[in-house]
């Protein structure tokens, strides 16, 4: 029985999807527990691509289990188009996928109050992927949010949503925002809570049964370490844990009932939206757009780029206790001549061995870089890590050993069978 928690080492975006879709063969449950539809999870399966926003990764397997747990935020009418639109592609969702009853929802009125913030905070702005993921947490920790129960309670739904509606109207109002109709945002979310009813489930009792059998659990996080609301690079942040303990909290299975922790990273960096990211540099974002790479899976930004920062992944390890990294995009590499690695910062005479958390700072800091010679040649085909070049298996050994955990994964090209076991 293994119960592994999946999370993403850097800053969302490091290949979680397809790392889950790999070891989903192992797993008979896959859970999401936290984020919403602000994920984008891309999983490539024999020529066809599939971008997952809060439908579990292992949903695309056959004969396996998937719960979206209750430290999820769902838009109930998102999450009804992209169940269809996957049964469109032949992925079928019915006695597979479950629903927590308490996972909280979003509604317009947080996408639109999420976007109003934004336009309010001018260039201070988050860059958040305007989902309204923000103000539905939001709801939630004010106690006033409205959850997958409500909605598929017709009457409760009705006087809640009335009252909803008309307390973000004034405040909509108030930010010269169109306000919106109490009518249509009932009639469609009805709809959703008729389609979505028999997904609806008490999902901790139903996964505490999973582990009283012995199943094996996978735990799919999203977003990445350092866009955690208490890890991460506040205000840069998403909106819920994103790190480890989010697992357990966003699923009601313990901390003692988990065995394993999976980090992923990429072998270089990538951020989307605002906020510092000190190994930045524009020549590698310029070569990886060229080759149509590092585009937003959920809102098709362009994806900030920078060399591997290993004092950034020491840090999501200590965090989230990973015990394993799956590195994926080596193959992003394959042309790159001197390979740097980011192994501690400085400001001025100041080094830093970890990531400072006042955010000034963080922005003022300069890489101290390691260097790599490249191994100039490509890696997309190769199989077995005796079969990478040499100068990638001692990359691969150094920030692995720089982050401080066992290196498990290499992944080659965004396709199930691109992945290399070590
Ligand atoms: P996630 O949010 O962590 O699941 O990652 P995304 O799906 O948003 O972004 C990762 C991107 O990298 C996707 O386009 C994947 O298809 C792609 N990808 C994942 N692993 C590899 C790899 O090893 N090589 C290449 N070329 N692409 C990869
Ligand atoms: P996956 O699961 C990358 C970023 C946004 C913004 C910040 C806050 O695909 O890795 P939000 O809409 O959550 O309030 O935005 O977080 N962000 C992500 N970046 N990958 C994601 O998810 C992200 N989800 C949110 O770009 O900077
Ligand atoms: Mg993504």
């Amino acid at each position: 029985m293994s119960n592994t928690i999946l999370v993403g080492a850097q800053w969302g975006d490091e290949g979680k999807g397809k790392i889950i879709d790999v070891l989903t063969d192992q797993a008979d449950i896959v859970v999401r527990t936290q984020g919403g539809n602000n994920a984008g999870h891309t999983v490539h399966i024999g020529g066809q691509k599939y971008v997952l926003h809060l439908v579990p990764s292992g949903i695309l397997r056959k004969k396996k289990m998937c719960v979206i747990g209750n430290g999820v935020v769902v838009d109930p009418v998102n999450l009804v188009e992209e169940i269809e639109g996957l049964r469109k592609l032949g992925i079928k969702s019915g006695g597979n996928l479950f629903l927590s009853e308490t996972a909280h929802l979003v509604f317009p009125y947080h996408a639109e109050l999420d976007a109003q913030r934004e336009i309010l905070k001018g260039k201070n702005k988050i860059g958040t992927t305007k989902r309204g993921i923000g103000p539905a947490y939001g709801d939630k920790a004010a106690r006033t949010g409205l959850r997958v129960i409500d909605l598929v309670n017709p009457e409760r739904f009705k006087q809640k949503l009335e009252f909803k509606i008309k307390e973000n109207n004034e405040i909509l109002k108030a930010f010269g925002a169109k306000p919106l109709s109490f009518k249509q945002v009932h009639q469609a979310y009805r709809a959703a809570g008729d389609y979505l009813k028999p997904f609806v489930a008490n999902t901790v009792v139903l996964l505490h049964d999973a582990v009283r059998r012995g199943d094996n659990i996978l735990f799919e996080g999203a977003q990445g370490t350092f866009l955690d609301i208490d890890h991460g690079t506040y205000p840069f942040v998403t909106s819920s844990n994103t790190t480890a303990g989010g697992a357990c909290t966003g699923s009601g299975i313990p901390p003692h009932r988990m065995d394993r922790v999976v980090g992923v990273m990429k072998a270089y960096t990538t951020r989307v939206g605002e906020g510092p990211l000190p190994t930045e540099n524009s020549h590698i974002a310029d070569m990886l757009h060229a080759m149509g790479r590092e585009f937003g899976a959920t809102t098709g930004r362009p994806r900030r780029c920078g060399w591997f920062d290993s004092v950034a992944t020491r840090h999501a390890c200590m965090v989230n206790g990973i015990d394993q990294l799956a590195v994926t995009n080596v193959d992003g590499l394959d042309t790159v001549d001197t390979i740097k690695v980011c192994i501690a910062y400085r400001v001025g005479a100041k080094r830093y061995d970890y990531v400072p958390n006042d955010i000034e700072l963080l922005a003022r800091c300069q890489p101290v870089y390691a260097e790599f010679p490249g191994w100039l040649k490509p890696t997309h085909d190769v199989r077995k890590w005796k079969d990478l070049p040499t100068k990638t298996r001692n990359y691969l050994k150094a920030i692995a050993e720089l982050t401080g955990a066992k290196l498990a994964i290499a992944s080659v090209g965004p396709g199930r069978e691109q992945t290399i076991f070590v």
